[in-house]
């Protein structure tokens, strides 16, 4: 029977953060070799453990951000990714359930996230957004500049409050997702 966990990213040890670079590396196959994050570190993570086999992974930061005019609460989603001997199992899908349920519970606006592939998410409700974007640009521990542009064909959200999604810029007030 797996295992569905929900760690902060403070109480990250060891041992977990050694089975998390192996999973990530894995799935990404280009993940930086010295980390277990792409820019930045998440608020806090979902891991799936089979045994002690860590088999699937999503990253979640906590932030607000702005859309048009309006802040809004949002999770962005990172990193998401399942053992290749455990996929098609609907394992994906139970992590975005799973953070759904714990958005709604903590009054979280959207959920969104920053993907070419679209699949898993559209399965679950997700939707292709166009709105033009701002970003802080980080490479490696170091900022770079301000990103400023629609990122195409990738932005994927998913309302999880009362507020439809606007229209307008999404400043992400940070990195990107
Ligand atoms: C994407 C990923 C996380 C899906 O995990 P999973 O546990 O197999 O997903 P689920 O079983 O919940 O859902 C799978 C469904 O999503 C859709 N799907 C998943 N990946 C897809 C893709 N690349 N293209 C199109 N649809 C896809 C399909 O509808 C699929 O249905 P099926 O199982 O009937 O074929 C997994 O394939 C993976 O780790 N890929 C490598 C890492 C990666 O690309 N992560 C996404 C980063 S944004």
């Amino acid at each position: 029977m797996l295992n569905y966990q929900r760690i902060e990213e403070i109480q990250i040890g060891a041992k977990q953060q050694s089975a998390i670079y192996n999973l990530l590396k894995d799935a990404f196959g280009a993940y930086p070799h010295d980390r277990i994050y792409a820019n930045q570190l998440p608020s806090f993570r979902f891991l799936v453990w089979d045994k002690n086999t860590l088999i699937g992974h999503m990253a979640v930061e906590y932030r607000t951000i702005n859309i048009g005019q309006e802040t809004a609460k949002v999770f962005g989603i990172a990193d998401l990714c399942v053992d290749k001997n455990y996929q098609h199992k609907n394992i994906a899908t139970t992590l975005l359930q799973q953070l759904e349920e714990l958005g709604q519970k903590s009054f979280i606006d959207f959920i969104l996230l920053i993907a070419p592939d679209h699949g898993v998410y559209e399965k679950n409700g997700f939707q292709l957004v166009d709105n033009p974007c701002r970003w802080l640009m980080i490479n490696n521990h170091q900022t770079f500049g301000v990103g400023n542009r629609k990122i195409e064909d990738c932005l994927l959200v998913k309302q999880i409050g009362s507020t439809s999604w606007p229209a307008g810029l999404v400043d992400l007030l940070g990195h990107i997702f």
